[in-house]
């Protein structure tokens, strides 16, 4: 385990370019497999989660040449063409293991095991499992509803409408992916509406997706999808620590260039602004069918405490951990609502926020479902582990950059999970890690 000490700076500045979206590399690495034709991917992520996703797609059968990071290709076998291995390696990757079953439940194999890392063998998959065995498919988890999957393809599916009870883009795809085998319509209705990637991609390749107020669904059985090439632009989730840095140090600004700005993703934004951020968008051309641009970011005076609503809760699902830190730093108090999906993301992120705040001298208290954060102080620093959880090495970092004497962030060589070159970026803004 790698333990780094970030220093406090006086000031960042500079433009980067950042990491390619993780949530569209994934899909596109997925739907280009089962895809009627070859696809060129420009610009996919290169990291440990979306190569755990290359290596499942060519565990399939699907062959694949090129390299992420660059032009990956990828010979698409079609929706009914994949042949995949006994067990497939999903790493830490929680996307690639609720998304894939699925397109595997498509398939004819018997008895495929999913499984991950410790990490995520923890994590809930019963609420895949659960609505594919009420369409008709073959899938089970271990008890208690963990990894390791078992899936068995080759059963007949039947449409039907689903009522998630917690917005999740990554049952609601999987289901979606699901009823494009499945006979009739197949419907996903979530609480609040999550990040739509899936729809946009299945449209662009030729899917038509059925909508109605806030549902979304499919019609199958589909015969085949045929996905255009397409280049992946930067992800919102890695921008968020560098949004974060710079509105608590930008001089003059931060330029964070060709972000995928999709609304369904940009929550942060608005509660930023209402804490008091300066930040500005500018648009630019569409990229993969999202909306793009760059984001500057200029030092706020005074910051000022907000409470996020649960209804804010799904377009900053991944971000939250940072509203505990802007909460550090602002005046009066941060709570956040009705993110209870905090405890079962990579790591438990409530407890892991709050004790990470409080290692580093901050008032933080847990709530059942989210967080309150006393702010008004600059936060002193110490030292905090990022318990295998990328997100939380990289706000240890930006953490660090504002602190009065530095942090320590152990374990931080999970960056490598979204966001292999962090600390180089963070370096070329003049922060050093
Ligand atoms: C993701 C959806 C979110 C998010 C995760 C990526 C996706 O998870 O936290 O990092 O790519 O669909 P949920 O769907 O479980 O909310």
């Amino acid at each position: 385990m790698t333990t780094v000490r970030i220093s406090p700076v006086a000031a960042l500045r500079g433009t980067v370019r950042v990491p390619s979206d993780k949530s569209l590399t994934h899909r596109a690495i997925l739907l280009a497999g089962v895809s009627d034709r070859t696809v060129t991917i420009t610009d996919a992520l290169d990291s440990a989660d979306t190569a755990a996703t290359l290596n499942a797609v060519e565990a399939c059968g699907v062959p694949a040449s090129g390299h992420l990071g660059g032009t990956l290709v990828i010979e698409g076998r079609g929706l009914r063409g994949l042949h995949p291995s006994p067990h497939i390696d999903c790493a830490n990757a929680g996307t690639l293991m609720r998304l894939l079953p699925g397109l595997l439940v498509g398939t004819t194999a018997e008895y495929l095991i999913l499984d991950g890392d410790d990490s995520l063998r923890a994590r809930p998959m019963a609420r895949v499992a659960t609505p594919l065995r009420r369409m008709g498919a073959s899938v089970f988890t271990a008890p208690g509803g963990t990894p390791p999957l078992v899936v068995n393809g080759g059963r007949p599916l039947t449409g039907m409408r689903h009522e998630l009870q917690v917005a999740s883009a990554q049952v609601k795809s999987c289901l979606l992916l699901a009823g494009l085998f499945a006979e009739g319509e197949t419907w996903v209705v979530e609480p609040a509406p999550s990040r739509d990637h899936t729809e946009r991609m299945l449209e662009a390749a030729g899917v038509e997706v059925l909508r109605d107020g806030a549902a979304v669904g499919v019609r199958g059985p589909v015969a085949g999808l045929s996905l255009p090439d397409l280049e992946v632009p930067g992800d919102f989730s890695s921008a968020a620590f560098h949004l974060v840095a710079g509105v608590l140090l930008a001089d003059p600004e931060v330029r964070l260039e060709g972000v995928n700005l999709n609304p369904l993703r940009c929550g942060l934004l608005e509660v930023m602004r209402r804490m008091g951020a300066d930040i500005t968008v500018e648009e630019g051309p569409p990229v993969a069918g999202e909306p793009c641009g760059t984001i500057v970011v200029r030092r706020a005076g005074t910051l000022r405490g907000t409470e996020v609503a649960p209804e804010e809760v799904p377009g900053m699902v991944d971000e939250l951990p940072l509203v505990g830190l802007l909460g550090a730093l602002a005046q009066g108090t941060t709570v956040v609502r009705g993110a209870a999906e905090l405890r079962v993301k990579e790591s438990d992120r409530i407890t892991a926020v709050v004790d990470a705040l409080r290692a580093l001298g901050v008032r933080a208290e847990e709530l059942e479902d989210g967080f309150r954060v006393t702010g008004g102080r600059i936060v002193p620093g110490g030292r905090m582990e990022a318990r295998h959880d990328h997100r939380l090495a990289m706000f240890g970092a930006v953490a660090g950059l504002a602190s009065a004497d530095g942090v320590s962030v152990q374990g931080f060589e999970a960056c490598q999970v979204s966001y292999p070159a962090f600390a180089k970026d963070l370096a070329a803004l003049g922060g050093v890690a």
